[in-house]
């Protein structure tokens, strides 16, 4: 991997990377009539934020690439966004914006990313915004399940599926198919599916913006205040969910609780890239930049069969197909390469999949892999008899596992099921904790010596995959 984290000859950089995530109104009742959150409101803050980190401004754009929204539900994103934010300017003064919109589900953000690279890269453009935004946590679930459960029951009918084949709510039941399916091949155990969501919510405990610490409250800031002690220094901002938590969480379907489901959620983000040739004439190049260095993309069916002999590995491998291009194309990289992982886990089995797919376990071993992790943080916790708000003991075993960057080197921001999932939004969210790693500013979560990121999304159910990879340039 020697010489592969130069930035070039792929010569585009991350130069601003923003978000936010709120888990919104429940628009129901007697506040029917107020408005959902606009999306436009939220794109026009995270792209001024992300602008500002690079002393950019809206007119140093050339290109926008947006994905589109369940809440909107536009003609057009990237060109209504950019109309309604102003971004072509005015009669007077117009100015030339290359836009697109891309739709992969929920692997849209790594799509725009890679598409937004290639616009630098071929096209020749200087310096593209991608933008996601949506609402889902401000629709009841009503209106939620109406949209979602829509495309896939249309989906059936026009397969002639019998009536009824697909349940509501269609998503988590499409991937409780998956789920018996690895169980029944892998020995992957129901038990290693909720250590997911408890080792995902032990890393948005160290998050202040995961929806799981905005609901706890902690309006202080564990690290600064705590910064004086001696004793002991405390990072948390909320508890951590246990796996005996999720074990006794409501039932959504045979195989998947309500806490291993997305966490539905309002919110934006947004990313600057830049080739290297603008920010030179800048003056803004420097090492340490993130850059892309790498991506690859595949695609398989919208919904598994009801007939489970009908799912096969092969059909529903997308996220191995776009790891392995993505690591061919970084040149010839590999999991031990790789120090951050952001990868999609809109439900645990989402996660399992990426995890044997990236290499960090072997096909069928997600579980296993899961499960030592798991482990190794109750080991620690109880070695320090940590309640996870009393803080984390000076030199204890928590504080030296979480220096140990092979400790679940995953979604350190808390991934869909912890830190929030906005529809199509949160692969940005893993891309913006890619960035804080490879920039150092993962405070309170930073993987130590973190120069390589890999980040995936995935869309529809296991439909869509793509892979970008990212490091620090030198
Ligand atoms: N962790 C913690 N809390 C959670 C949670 C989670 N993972 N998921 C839900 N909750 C909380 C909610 O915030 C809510 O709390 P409040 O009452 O305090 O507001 C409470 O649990 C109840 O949640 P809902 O209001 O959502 O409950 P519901 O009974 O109306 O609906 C559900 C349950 C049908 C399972 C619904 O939550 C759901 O559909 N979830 C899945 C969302 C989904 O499918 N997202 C897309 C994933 S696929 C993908 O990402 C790919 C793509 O291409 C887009």
């Amino acid at each position: 991997a020697a010489g592969v984290a130069s930035g070039l000859p792929r010569q585009v950089a991350i130069v601003g990377a923003a978000s936010m995530v709120k888990s919104g109104r429940k628009l129901t009742g007697s506040s029917k009539q107020r408005e959902p959150p606009s999306t436009t409101a939220m794109i026009g803050k995270v792209l001024h934020r992300a602008l500002q980190q690079a002393n950019l401004t809206v007119r140093d754009l050339d290109g926008l690439v947006a994905v589109p929204s369940l809440q909107g539900d536009h003609f057009m994103e990237a060109h209504y966004q950019a109309t309604a934010l102003g971004l072509f300017g005015n009669g007077h003064e117009p100015r030339a914006l290359r836009c697109r919109t891309l739709d992969t589900g929920g692997a849209g953000p790594v799509s725009a990313l890679l598409e937004a690279e290639r616009m630098i890269q071929a096209e020749g453009l200087e310096c593209v915004a991608v933008v996601a935004a949506d609402a889902v946590g401000s629709m009841s679930s009503e209106t939620f399940l109406s949209k979602a459960d829509d495309i896939f029951f249309k989906l059936g009918k026009t397969l002639g599926q019998p009536e009824g084949s697909v349940k509501s709510p269609a998503i988590p039941h499409g991937y409780d198919r998956i789920t018996q399916l690895q169980m029944k091949n892998y020995d992957l155990k129901r038990i290693q599916l909720q250590m997911a969501v408890s080792l995902e919510s032990y890393h948005a405990s160290l998050h202040p913006d995961s929806l799981q610490s905005q609901k706890s409250n902690a309006a202080f800031d564990p690290v600064k205040d705590n910064q004086q002690s001696t004793q002991s220094q405390s990072r948390y901002y909320s508890s951590y969910t246990t796996l005996e938590q999720v074990q006794s969480s409501t039932p959504v379907t045979p195989n998947i609780s309500l806490l291993e489901c997305a966490r539905r959620a309002d919110g934006a983000a947004c990313l600057i890239l830049a080739s290297n040739r603008f920010l030179q004439r800048r003056n803004v190049w420097a090492p340490g930049i993130p850059v892309v260095i790498g991506g690859g993309a595949f695609s398989g069916p919208l919904y598994p069969p009801q007939n489970p002999d009908l799912i096969t590995d092969v059909m529903y491998a997308s996220c191995q197909q776009a790891m392995t291009r993505a690591y061919a194309s970084a040149g010839n990289l590999c999991a031990k390469d790789i120090h951050f992982f952001g990868l999609y886990d809109c439900f645990p089995i989402c996660l399992v999949r990426a995890i044997e797919a990236c290499g960090l376990a072997p096909i069928g071993g997600g579980g296993k892999y899961l499960e030592i992790q798991h482990q190794r943080l109750v080991t620690a916790l109880e070695s320090d008899s940590d309640d996870t708000t009393a803080g984390i003991r000076k030199g204890g075993a928590v504080e030296s596992l979480l220096m140990d960057p092979s400790f679940f080197p995953i979604n350190t921001h808390g991934g869909l099921l912890c830190f929030g999932a906005p529809w199509e939004v949160p692969a940005m969210f893993n891309i913006v904790e890619a960035v804080d790693q490879l920039r150092g500013q993962a405070r309170g979560r930073q993987i130590q010596g973190c120069r390589r990121a890999l980040v995936f999304g995935n869309g529809g159910v296991l439909s869509a995959s793509a892979v970008a990879i990212l490091a620090t340039s030198s």
